[in-house]
């Protein structure tokens, strides 16, 4: 719901459980007024005005603006900052007028000197919880204006509170790993400046009050749905103020907004949970589930696949595929796809990038003999492409030197033996959708992955215009989006999943256009609980793959029973990467197994609730619940590290479950008990919240999968 009073100058928006409000002070600026808990009256809400003289500081600074042009003395990171046509670097932003359309608060405010309208964009998604935030800049006048920033939100915490800053950080292999500190009196920044959304830092904040936890506490959190360059930017300053501000990365960014024209920033999704950072996943995830992800994923669970990456790597050829396509069927396995390897000069990383016809020495009949052996063994077919990518030394860099981001006097780095394209060229975009067409048009392909192996360097555009050659940063990821929209929409049964060298492009942007994401190319049991644990903060376990692989593991040789790995990638959608030739007819019976247990249950962890009711990061047990929609079933995976003679293990209390009803709880596919809970008598689901119990686990890198499910 918007509300607004009667003299238009306060509003609010309201959710199921929270509300944002906001003022028009009497200067003319947007104040932030509150963004909490809902309140019982619209009255309740404050009203804004322009803040007290403070010494040494302009009012303009420290007024809790929604929206801050750089303007009459603002030192905080501005949201917005452009160079008008007489080279006036000064916005001065005043409310104009706003209006109420589907659903969303649209307040413009505008620069008349210069003619540029400043559309803040408010969406409450009520019953979501949720608020959704963008902007939309339109050049009313006949000149163009130079965009040197420009965010999609600007947020205000309640002053004079300590606060917990979670960011996910990582790097290549180790990805979405979870950051918990103090905030501190400073300016804390985490961007990305590579070009995509990167492996080291993720467009995700939440901050609480004090210190919550999963269950307890405030926790004020966003998402920025951008695959591009990104910053997020938190200020915490000696007045006790907070400040978030995200968007795009102002850094090396540039952007000639032509007369007449508009520019609309990625959305911001934020929320606040009342109950600590578990309510906060939940929220987010079925946003995610719900909304966000493509219509076709959001009716059915993912097919578990099978990967031939870790098993062939470039070696791919016929007949081996066609036996590793056996081996997969026998499991269970519904998609089968073969990654890189398959086309052009491709023996290795160092060649054939960009040449995108089938390799005849590998598959000298084509990819048709293949496809049709995976089909007749009842399985879809996927296929590997990095599209934005190409090797020097291929056919389509020799025709096309000038395609790639470059600048003319410098010699490009390469990364991985490669160039990045540009594909803000309408002729490299026309050619990606060309080539993607022919292949899916002539090949009974179910599914891409489409992958993404480096940063950019050399970010030039020489060919364009000097005032628009930095708007590169932007205009790929746009480019990106608009491929995948193209290629979705003439191919409708095709799904893709989206990965950039494991998990470098994750964020809700990618999520809008992907099925699902590649979460990191290691695939450790163990170290997969962390990069999973980091990932399920903000992002919802549908769309998280994790493969099975050989054990001892190949990034870290660290050995696991297949159980663990198992329960380990059945918390996200199943896949399964191993050398499967090579698995005994032991593994190969248990694996089938679990394939068929998950398939059974994954309705529960596509579409469920995640509860996290112990971390790896701080206790040697760490479990994950899920809980069924209907709360009629719930999945709980247990994950013991290390068995210690002085160290008990922690008890565990289940979530979400039903006071009033009675369920059962067992291990699936194991003859193990729960400690101190009798599996032959029903308990009420209050009576498992409140008593908890303990999981007999054992030794090293012991796991235990178990079904909690309503009785009778
Ligand atoms: C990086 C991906 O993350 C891997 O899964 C694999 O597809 C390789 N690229 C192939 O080159």
């Amino acid at each position: 719901m918007i509300h607004t009073n009667n003299e238009k100058n306060r509003f609010i928006l309201e959710t199921e459980t929270t509300a944002y409000a906001l003022s028009i002070t009497e200067l003319g600026n947007v104040a932030h007024g509150y963004w909490g808990k809902r309140l019982n009256r619209i009255e309740d809400y404050p009203q804004v005005g322009e803040p007290a003289r403070l010494n040494q500081e302009t009012n303009y600074n420290v007024l809790a603006h929604e929206y801050a042009g750089w303007s009459q003395g603002l030192y905080l990171e501005p949201s917005l900052k452009c160079s008008f046509q007489d080279h006036t670097r000064d916005v001065v932003l005043k409310f104009a007028e706003y209006q109420i359309k589907e659903n969303a608060l649209i307040l413009t405010l505008r620069d008349a000197a210069f003619g540029l309208a400043v559309d803040l964009i408010y969406r409450p998604w009520e019953n979501y919880d949720l608020i959704e935030r963008k902007v939309v800049l339109r050049n009313e006048s006949d000149f163009s204006i130079q965009l040197q920033q420009v965010l999609s939100a600007r947020f205000t915490l309640p002053t004079c509170e300590r606060y917990q800053l979670t960011q996910l950080v990582g790097k290549w292999g180790g990805e979405t790993q979870l950051s918990q500190t103090e905030l501190s009196i400073g300016k804390h920044i985490w961007e990305s400046r590579r070009g995509i959304t990167s492996h080291f830092a993720n467009p995700f904040f939440a901050l609480g009050r004090q210190n919550p936890s999963e269950t307890h506490g405030d926790v004020w959190f966003g998402l920025l749905a951008f695959s591009g360059n990104w910053k997020s930017v938190v200020e915490a300053n000696i007045h006790g103020q907070v400040f978030v501000s995200m968007g795009i990365n102002d850094f090396d960014f540039s952007w000639k907004l032509e007369p007449h024209s508009s520019f609309e920033t990625p959305r911001v999704i934020a929320g606040f949970s009342a109950e600590g950072y578990g309510r906060m996943s939940r929220m987010l995830h079925r946003f995610q589930r719900e909304t966000i992800l493509p219509e076709s994923t959001r009716q059915s669970c993912r097919p578990v696949l099978y990967n031939s990456w870790e098993a062939t790597e470039f070696h791919v050829n016929e007949p081996d595929q066609c036996k590793l396509a056996e081996k997969a069927a026998s499991l269970g396995i519904e998609l089968f796809v073969i990654d890189d390897g398959w086309f052009g000069a491709r023996n290795h990383d160092r060649a054939g990038l960009g040449d995108w016809h089938v390799n005849p020495e590998k598959f000298p009949r084509g990819l048709g003999p293949l496809i049709q052996k995976v089909q007749s063994l009842g399985m879809k077919f996927g296929i590997w492409v990095e599209p934005e990518m190409v090797n020097p030394d291929s056919d389509l860099f020799r025709a096309h030197p000038d395609w790639v981001y470059h600048f003319p006097k410098r010699t490009a780095t390469l990364y991985r033996n490669q160039l990045a394209l540009n594909v803000c060229r309408p002729d490299v975009q026309k050619y990606i959708i060309g080539f993607m067409t022919k292949l899916l048009s002539e090949n009974a392909i179910d599914f891409v992955k489409w992958d993404m192996n480096r940063s950019f360097s050399e970010p030039g555009w020489p060919e364009i215009e000097p005032a628009r050659q930095q708007e590169i940063w932007i205009r790929h990821a746009q480019s990106i989006y608009e491929i995948f929209k193209t290629l979705r929409g003439r191919f409708p049964n095709v799904s893709f999943e989206s990965c950039a060298s494991g998990g470098g492009r994750v964020d809700l942007g990618t999520f809008e256009v992907s099925d699902q994401v590649w979460t990191s190319d290691n695939t450790d049991p163990y170290d997969r609980l962390f990069i999973q644990e980091g990932f399920s903060y903000p992002y919802c376990a549908r769309a998280m793959m994790a493969w099975v692989t050989d054990s001892p593991n190949f990034a870290n040789e660290r050995r696991s029973s297949l159980r663990y790995r198992f329960h380990s990638s059945m918390m996200g959608s199943l896949g399964v990467g191993g050398n499967l030739p090579k698995w005994s007819d032991d593994e190969m019976n248990e694996a089938r197994q679990w394939i068929t247990a998950y398939k059974q249950y994954r309705h529960i962890v596509a579409n469920g609730d995640l509860y996290r009711l112990a971390s790896p990061r701080q206790s040697p047990l760490s479990a994950v619940q899920y809980v069924s929609p209907d709360k009629k079933e719930s999945l709980l995976f247990t994950f013991l590290h290390s068995a210690r003679r002085t160290q008990i293990v922690p008890r565990i209390y289940p979530r979400g479950l039903q006071s009033e009803s009675l369920y059962k709880i067992q291990a699936i596919h194991d003859t193990r008990q729960l400690l101190d809970l009798n599996p032959n008598e029903p308990l009420s689901g209050a009576a498992l919240m409140a008593r908890g119990f303990r999981v007999a686990l054992t030794g090293d890198f012991d796991s235990a999968l178990w079904l909690v499910d309503k009785a009778g």
